[in-house]
């Protein structure tokens, strides 16, 4: 089908009368608010609207799953950067300008800001959570060998390019239309109209793509949604609220911190025989996502490898920081490094090639199969793509070279480390795990699809276009790709999990299918033949030799009085799990994919560089692998990213001193590897997916985690790998600096001993 193209993309204008709104934060990180004046904000040039906690008509908390989270702070603050109130002005200037007119007294509370700290006074979210199979106290004791350590995992600022934003735009009869740049538009409705005391009925949220999310906008664009549609109420003029740099990184829930502290028991070979592992992570102030977050992290510390008897325990510490949320991999990254870094110190501590170990551990056969979880890995891929990838890295040849490098080279020292990441597709919350799709043709022939799932730039959109397009035997450039909106679709899950082409290509593919058996039926009347024999490709529907146009079948069904429209709804199959007890199958299926990278560290200044990254990752019968190519990339650099440059610093006083690019690193393209090689394994999915595909959003980020083991591997060549070096993560060249240092002073000890002696 011909189309007439604009030269430039039209972007819809904003309204006239738009205000601007400014969100003033708190800057106390536990605090009683003892005075907050805004008289003379109210007063400020151009101002139309202040509000604060007092002035809500309704609600204040807009907790996702539990409450916890509130619009504006009601006389407390728990974090530095809560917001206090809003003001919405005729520009954003004049709206910061009056904000801080305000009057802001604090009684200062004790504040609990780290890990360490909610432990020792039993400060939790959420009550701890333990999955526990066997004996593994009973196992460790008996097991030949045995070895305990910890490892702190830093959290990470996700970075979306576009920030926070949206626009609330008043309609009649009291209704409102929120314009968000969120993942979860049915929750940002729900929850607007909870603030606002409407019927979700009357709130439609559209988003037409977001500018990068990375989970940070599944539940934090709701906030700024709801002010902007608060002030929307208060004036009756549209109002948008965009987060500058600054505030959104100090207002916005980020990915957890972790600390691990493991006890493990293996045998000569590093099989592991017992393991007890204890995961922290810091949640902040409220719940938010904190419990899937950390059940995702215990369902994720097995990895690929079988443990027959395990504790894994979980604790959610409540600080006072700002509330950690979904970040890509939704703590199945904080739980699989864990491990990682368990089987990564037997291997040292038995001098065995860490690959070797990690072979030893895989799952396999017969009871091997069993996850501490009780659901069966059907579909391990692991050790054939592993086996392929250690080829076609030439990973023993460089290991080798590596050896030889290092044994020359008294400054410089390289490492590699391959890894692999197993990753369960599924919300691990059931009722997540449906979607629903509406389906339009014209009497044109031209396809309008709108389905629940938002696009965020992982290309979620061009997938579900192109399963439309194939089940009608039509050009992709025949379906037109509609904004997500709340009145279209329905209760629909946020995109996240991965699962967004999973489910939302499912249901579009029902709703589509629905019109082509009554388009079907119309072709064989026209053609002859029965409806079963009709074929749809290349844009026309045949029987044998006879064809008729997709176009001309269209209208010819519409002068028959056929509908041309049909919704789709899908659920996926198999899920069952309780949450209590942890057992069940809270996954469809697992995502596999491994990684090998190799760096080179200067051992005087800790920087370093990574040399060359190979990346094998199993996309099923990828739906666009072009896409599922960049998807690997970048979830790889965002993960090596996570692991290596991005720290987060907060103060003594709770206040985030990383808020902005100037001091918060994410990789730039010259951090990219050098030599960067990925591969994609085209296996069908042993699933019916969606054409067979798997998930690629979120797995392909633990790949990095292979970046943080090759720096380990080559601080541990200071020492001839006779140490195990203690790094934590992120391990920037600081980190990398203190590790060489400490490994060398250890090295150095019992020499000093001796000569004390
Ligand atoms: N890719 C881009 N370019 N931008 C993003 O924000 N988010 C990731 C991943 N890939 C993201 C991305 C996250 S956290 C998830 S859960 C998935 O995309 C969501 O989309 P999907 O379910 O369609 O894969
Ligand atoms: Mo992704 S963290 O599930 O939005």
């Amino acid at each position: 089908m011909r189309r007439a193209r604009q030269d430039v993309d039209k972007v819809e204008a904003e309204p006239r009368d738009l205000l601007h709104a400014f969100v003033r934060l708190g800057e106390r990180a536990h605090a009683r608010v003892t005075r907050l004046d805004v008289s003379a904000v109210a007063g400020s040039p151009g101002v139309a609207a202040v509000m604060t906690a007092r002035e809500l008509p309704f609600e204040n908390d807009i907790g996702p799953v539990l409450p916890g989270d509130k619009v504006f702070a009601d006389g407390l603050v728990e974090y530095w950067g809560q917001s206090l109130f809003a003001v919405a002005a005729d520009t954003l200037e004049h709206a910061r300008e009056a904000a801080f007119r305000a009057t802001v007294e604090y009684e200062d509370l004790p504040a609990i800001l780290t890990i360490e700290e909610a432990l020792a006074h039993g400060s939790f979210v959420l009550p701890t959570q333990v999955l526990r199979r066997g004996a593994p106290a009973a196992a460790i004791a008996r097991a030949p060998h045995r070895l305990s350590g910890r490892l702190a995992v830093g959290g990470q600022e996700h970075f979306y390019l576009e920030g926070q934003v949206a626009m609330a735009v008043p309609r009649e009869g009291g209704t409102m239309l929120v314009h968000s740049s969120t993942q979860a538009p049915s929750e940002v409705q729900h929850l607007v109209a909870k603030v606002l005391g409407l019927p979700a009925s009357a709130v439609t949220v559209e988003v037409r793509r977001m500018g990068g999310a990375f989970g940070g906008k599944e539940t934090q664009a709701t906030p700024v949604a709801c002010v902007a549609a608060l002030l929307a109420w208060r004036t009756g003029r549209p109002v948008k609220l965009r987060l500058d740099r600054d505030d959104d990184m100090i207002f916005t829930g980020k990915r957890h911190d972790f600390a691990a502290e493991w006890e493990v028991g293996f045998d000569a070979d590093g099989c592991i025989r017992g393991l007890d592992l204890v995961l922290a992570s810091r949640c902040g102030f409220s719940p938010d996502l904190s419990g899937a977050i950390n059940d995702r992290a215990m369902l994720h510390a097995d990895n690929c490898y079988y443990l027959e008897d395990v504790s894994i325990t979980s604790h959610r510490c409540k600080t006072n920081t700002v509330s950690n949320t979904a970040f890509r991999g939704f703590g199945g990254p904080q739980g699989m490094m864990a491990i990682e870094w368990v089987v990564d110190a037997i291997a040292r501590e038995l001098r065995q090639d860490p690959l070797q170990v990690r072979r030893r551990n895989f799952y396999g056969r017969g009871r091997r199969d069993l996850t501490p979880y009780e659901m069966k890995v059907e579909d391990f891929v692991i050790p054939e793509l592993v086996d392929e990838l250690e080829r076609s890295s030439q990973y023993q040849e460089r290991r080798r070279d590596i050896a030889r490098f290092n044994a020359a080279s008294p400054w410089q020292k390289r490492g590699i480390a391959l890894t692999p990441v197993k990753f369960g597709i599924s919300f691990t919350a059931l009722q997540m795990n449906q979607a629903g799709a509406l389906v339009h043709v014209y009497t044109d022939g031209s396809i309008h699809l709108n389905h629940g799932g938002t696009e965020m730039g992982q290309g979620l959109f061009i997938k579900v276009a192109q399963v439309v397009a194939d089940e009608l035997g039509v050009g992709v450039e025949r379906v037109q790709i509609t904004a997500t909106t709340t009145d279209q679709v329905p209760n629909t899950s946020p995109t996240a999990a991965s699962s967004g082409s999973d489910l939302n290509g499912k249901a579009a593919q029902a709703a589509a299918r629905t019109i082509r058996k009554r388009l079907a039926a119309c072709a064989a009347a026209r053609l002859g033949g029965k409806p079963e024999e009709v074929t749809f490709a290349g844009g026309k529907a045949s029987v044998g030799r006879r064809s008729i146009d997709f176009a001309e079948l269209a209208a010819l069904a519409h002068g028959e009085r056929v509908s041309l429209s049909a919704t789709g709804y899908y659920r996926t199959p198999r899920l069952h799990f309780d949450r209590k007890r942890h057992r069940g199958r809270p996954f469809y299926y697992f995502a596999c994919g491994a990684a090998v990278s190799e760096v080179q560290i200067d051992t005087l200044t800790g920087e370093y560089k990574v040399r060359r990254v190979d990346l094998l990752h199993d996309c099923g019968s990828s739906l666009n692998p072009a896409i599922d190519l960049g998807q690997v990339e970048g979830g790889f650099v965002q993960g090596m990213g996570w692991l290596t440059s991005e720290e987060l610093w907060w103060d003594d006083a709770g206040r985030l001193g990383t808020h902005a690019p100037s001091t918060y690193k994410i990789p730039a393209c010259g951090d990219v590897p050098e030599d960067f090689r990925v591969t994609l394994l085209h296996a069908p999915n042993r699933q019916p997916s969606i054409h067979r595909s798997k998930a690629v959003g979120e797995p392909p980020l633990m790949l990095g985690i292979s970046v943080f083991h090759a720096l380990a591997d080559a601080v541990a060549a200071v020492g001839d790998h006779r140490l195990s070096p203690r790094l934590d993560a992120p391990a920037t060249p600081e980190r990398v600096l203190l590790a060489v240092e400490e490994l060398r002073a250890r090295l150095a000890e019992p020499v000093l001993r001796e000569v004390a002696e």
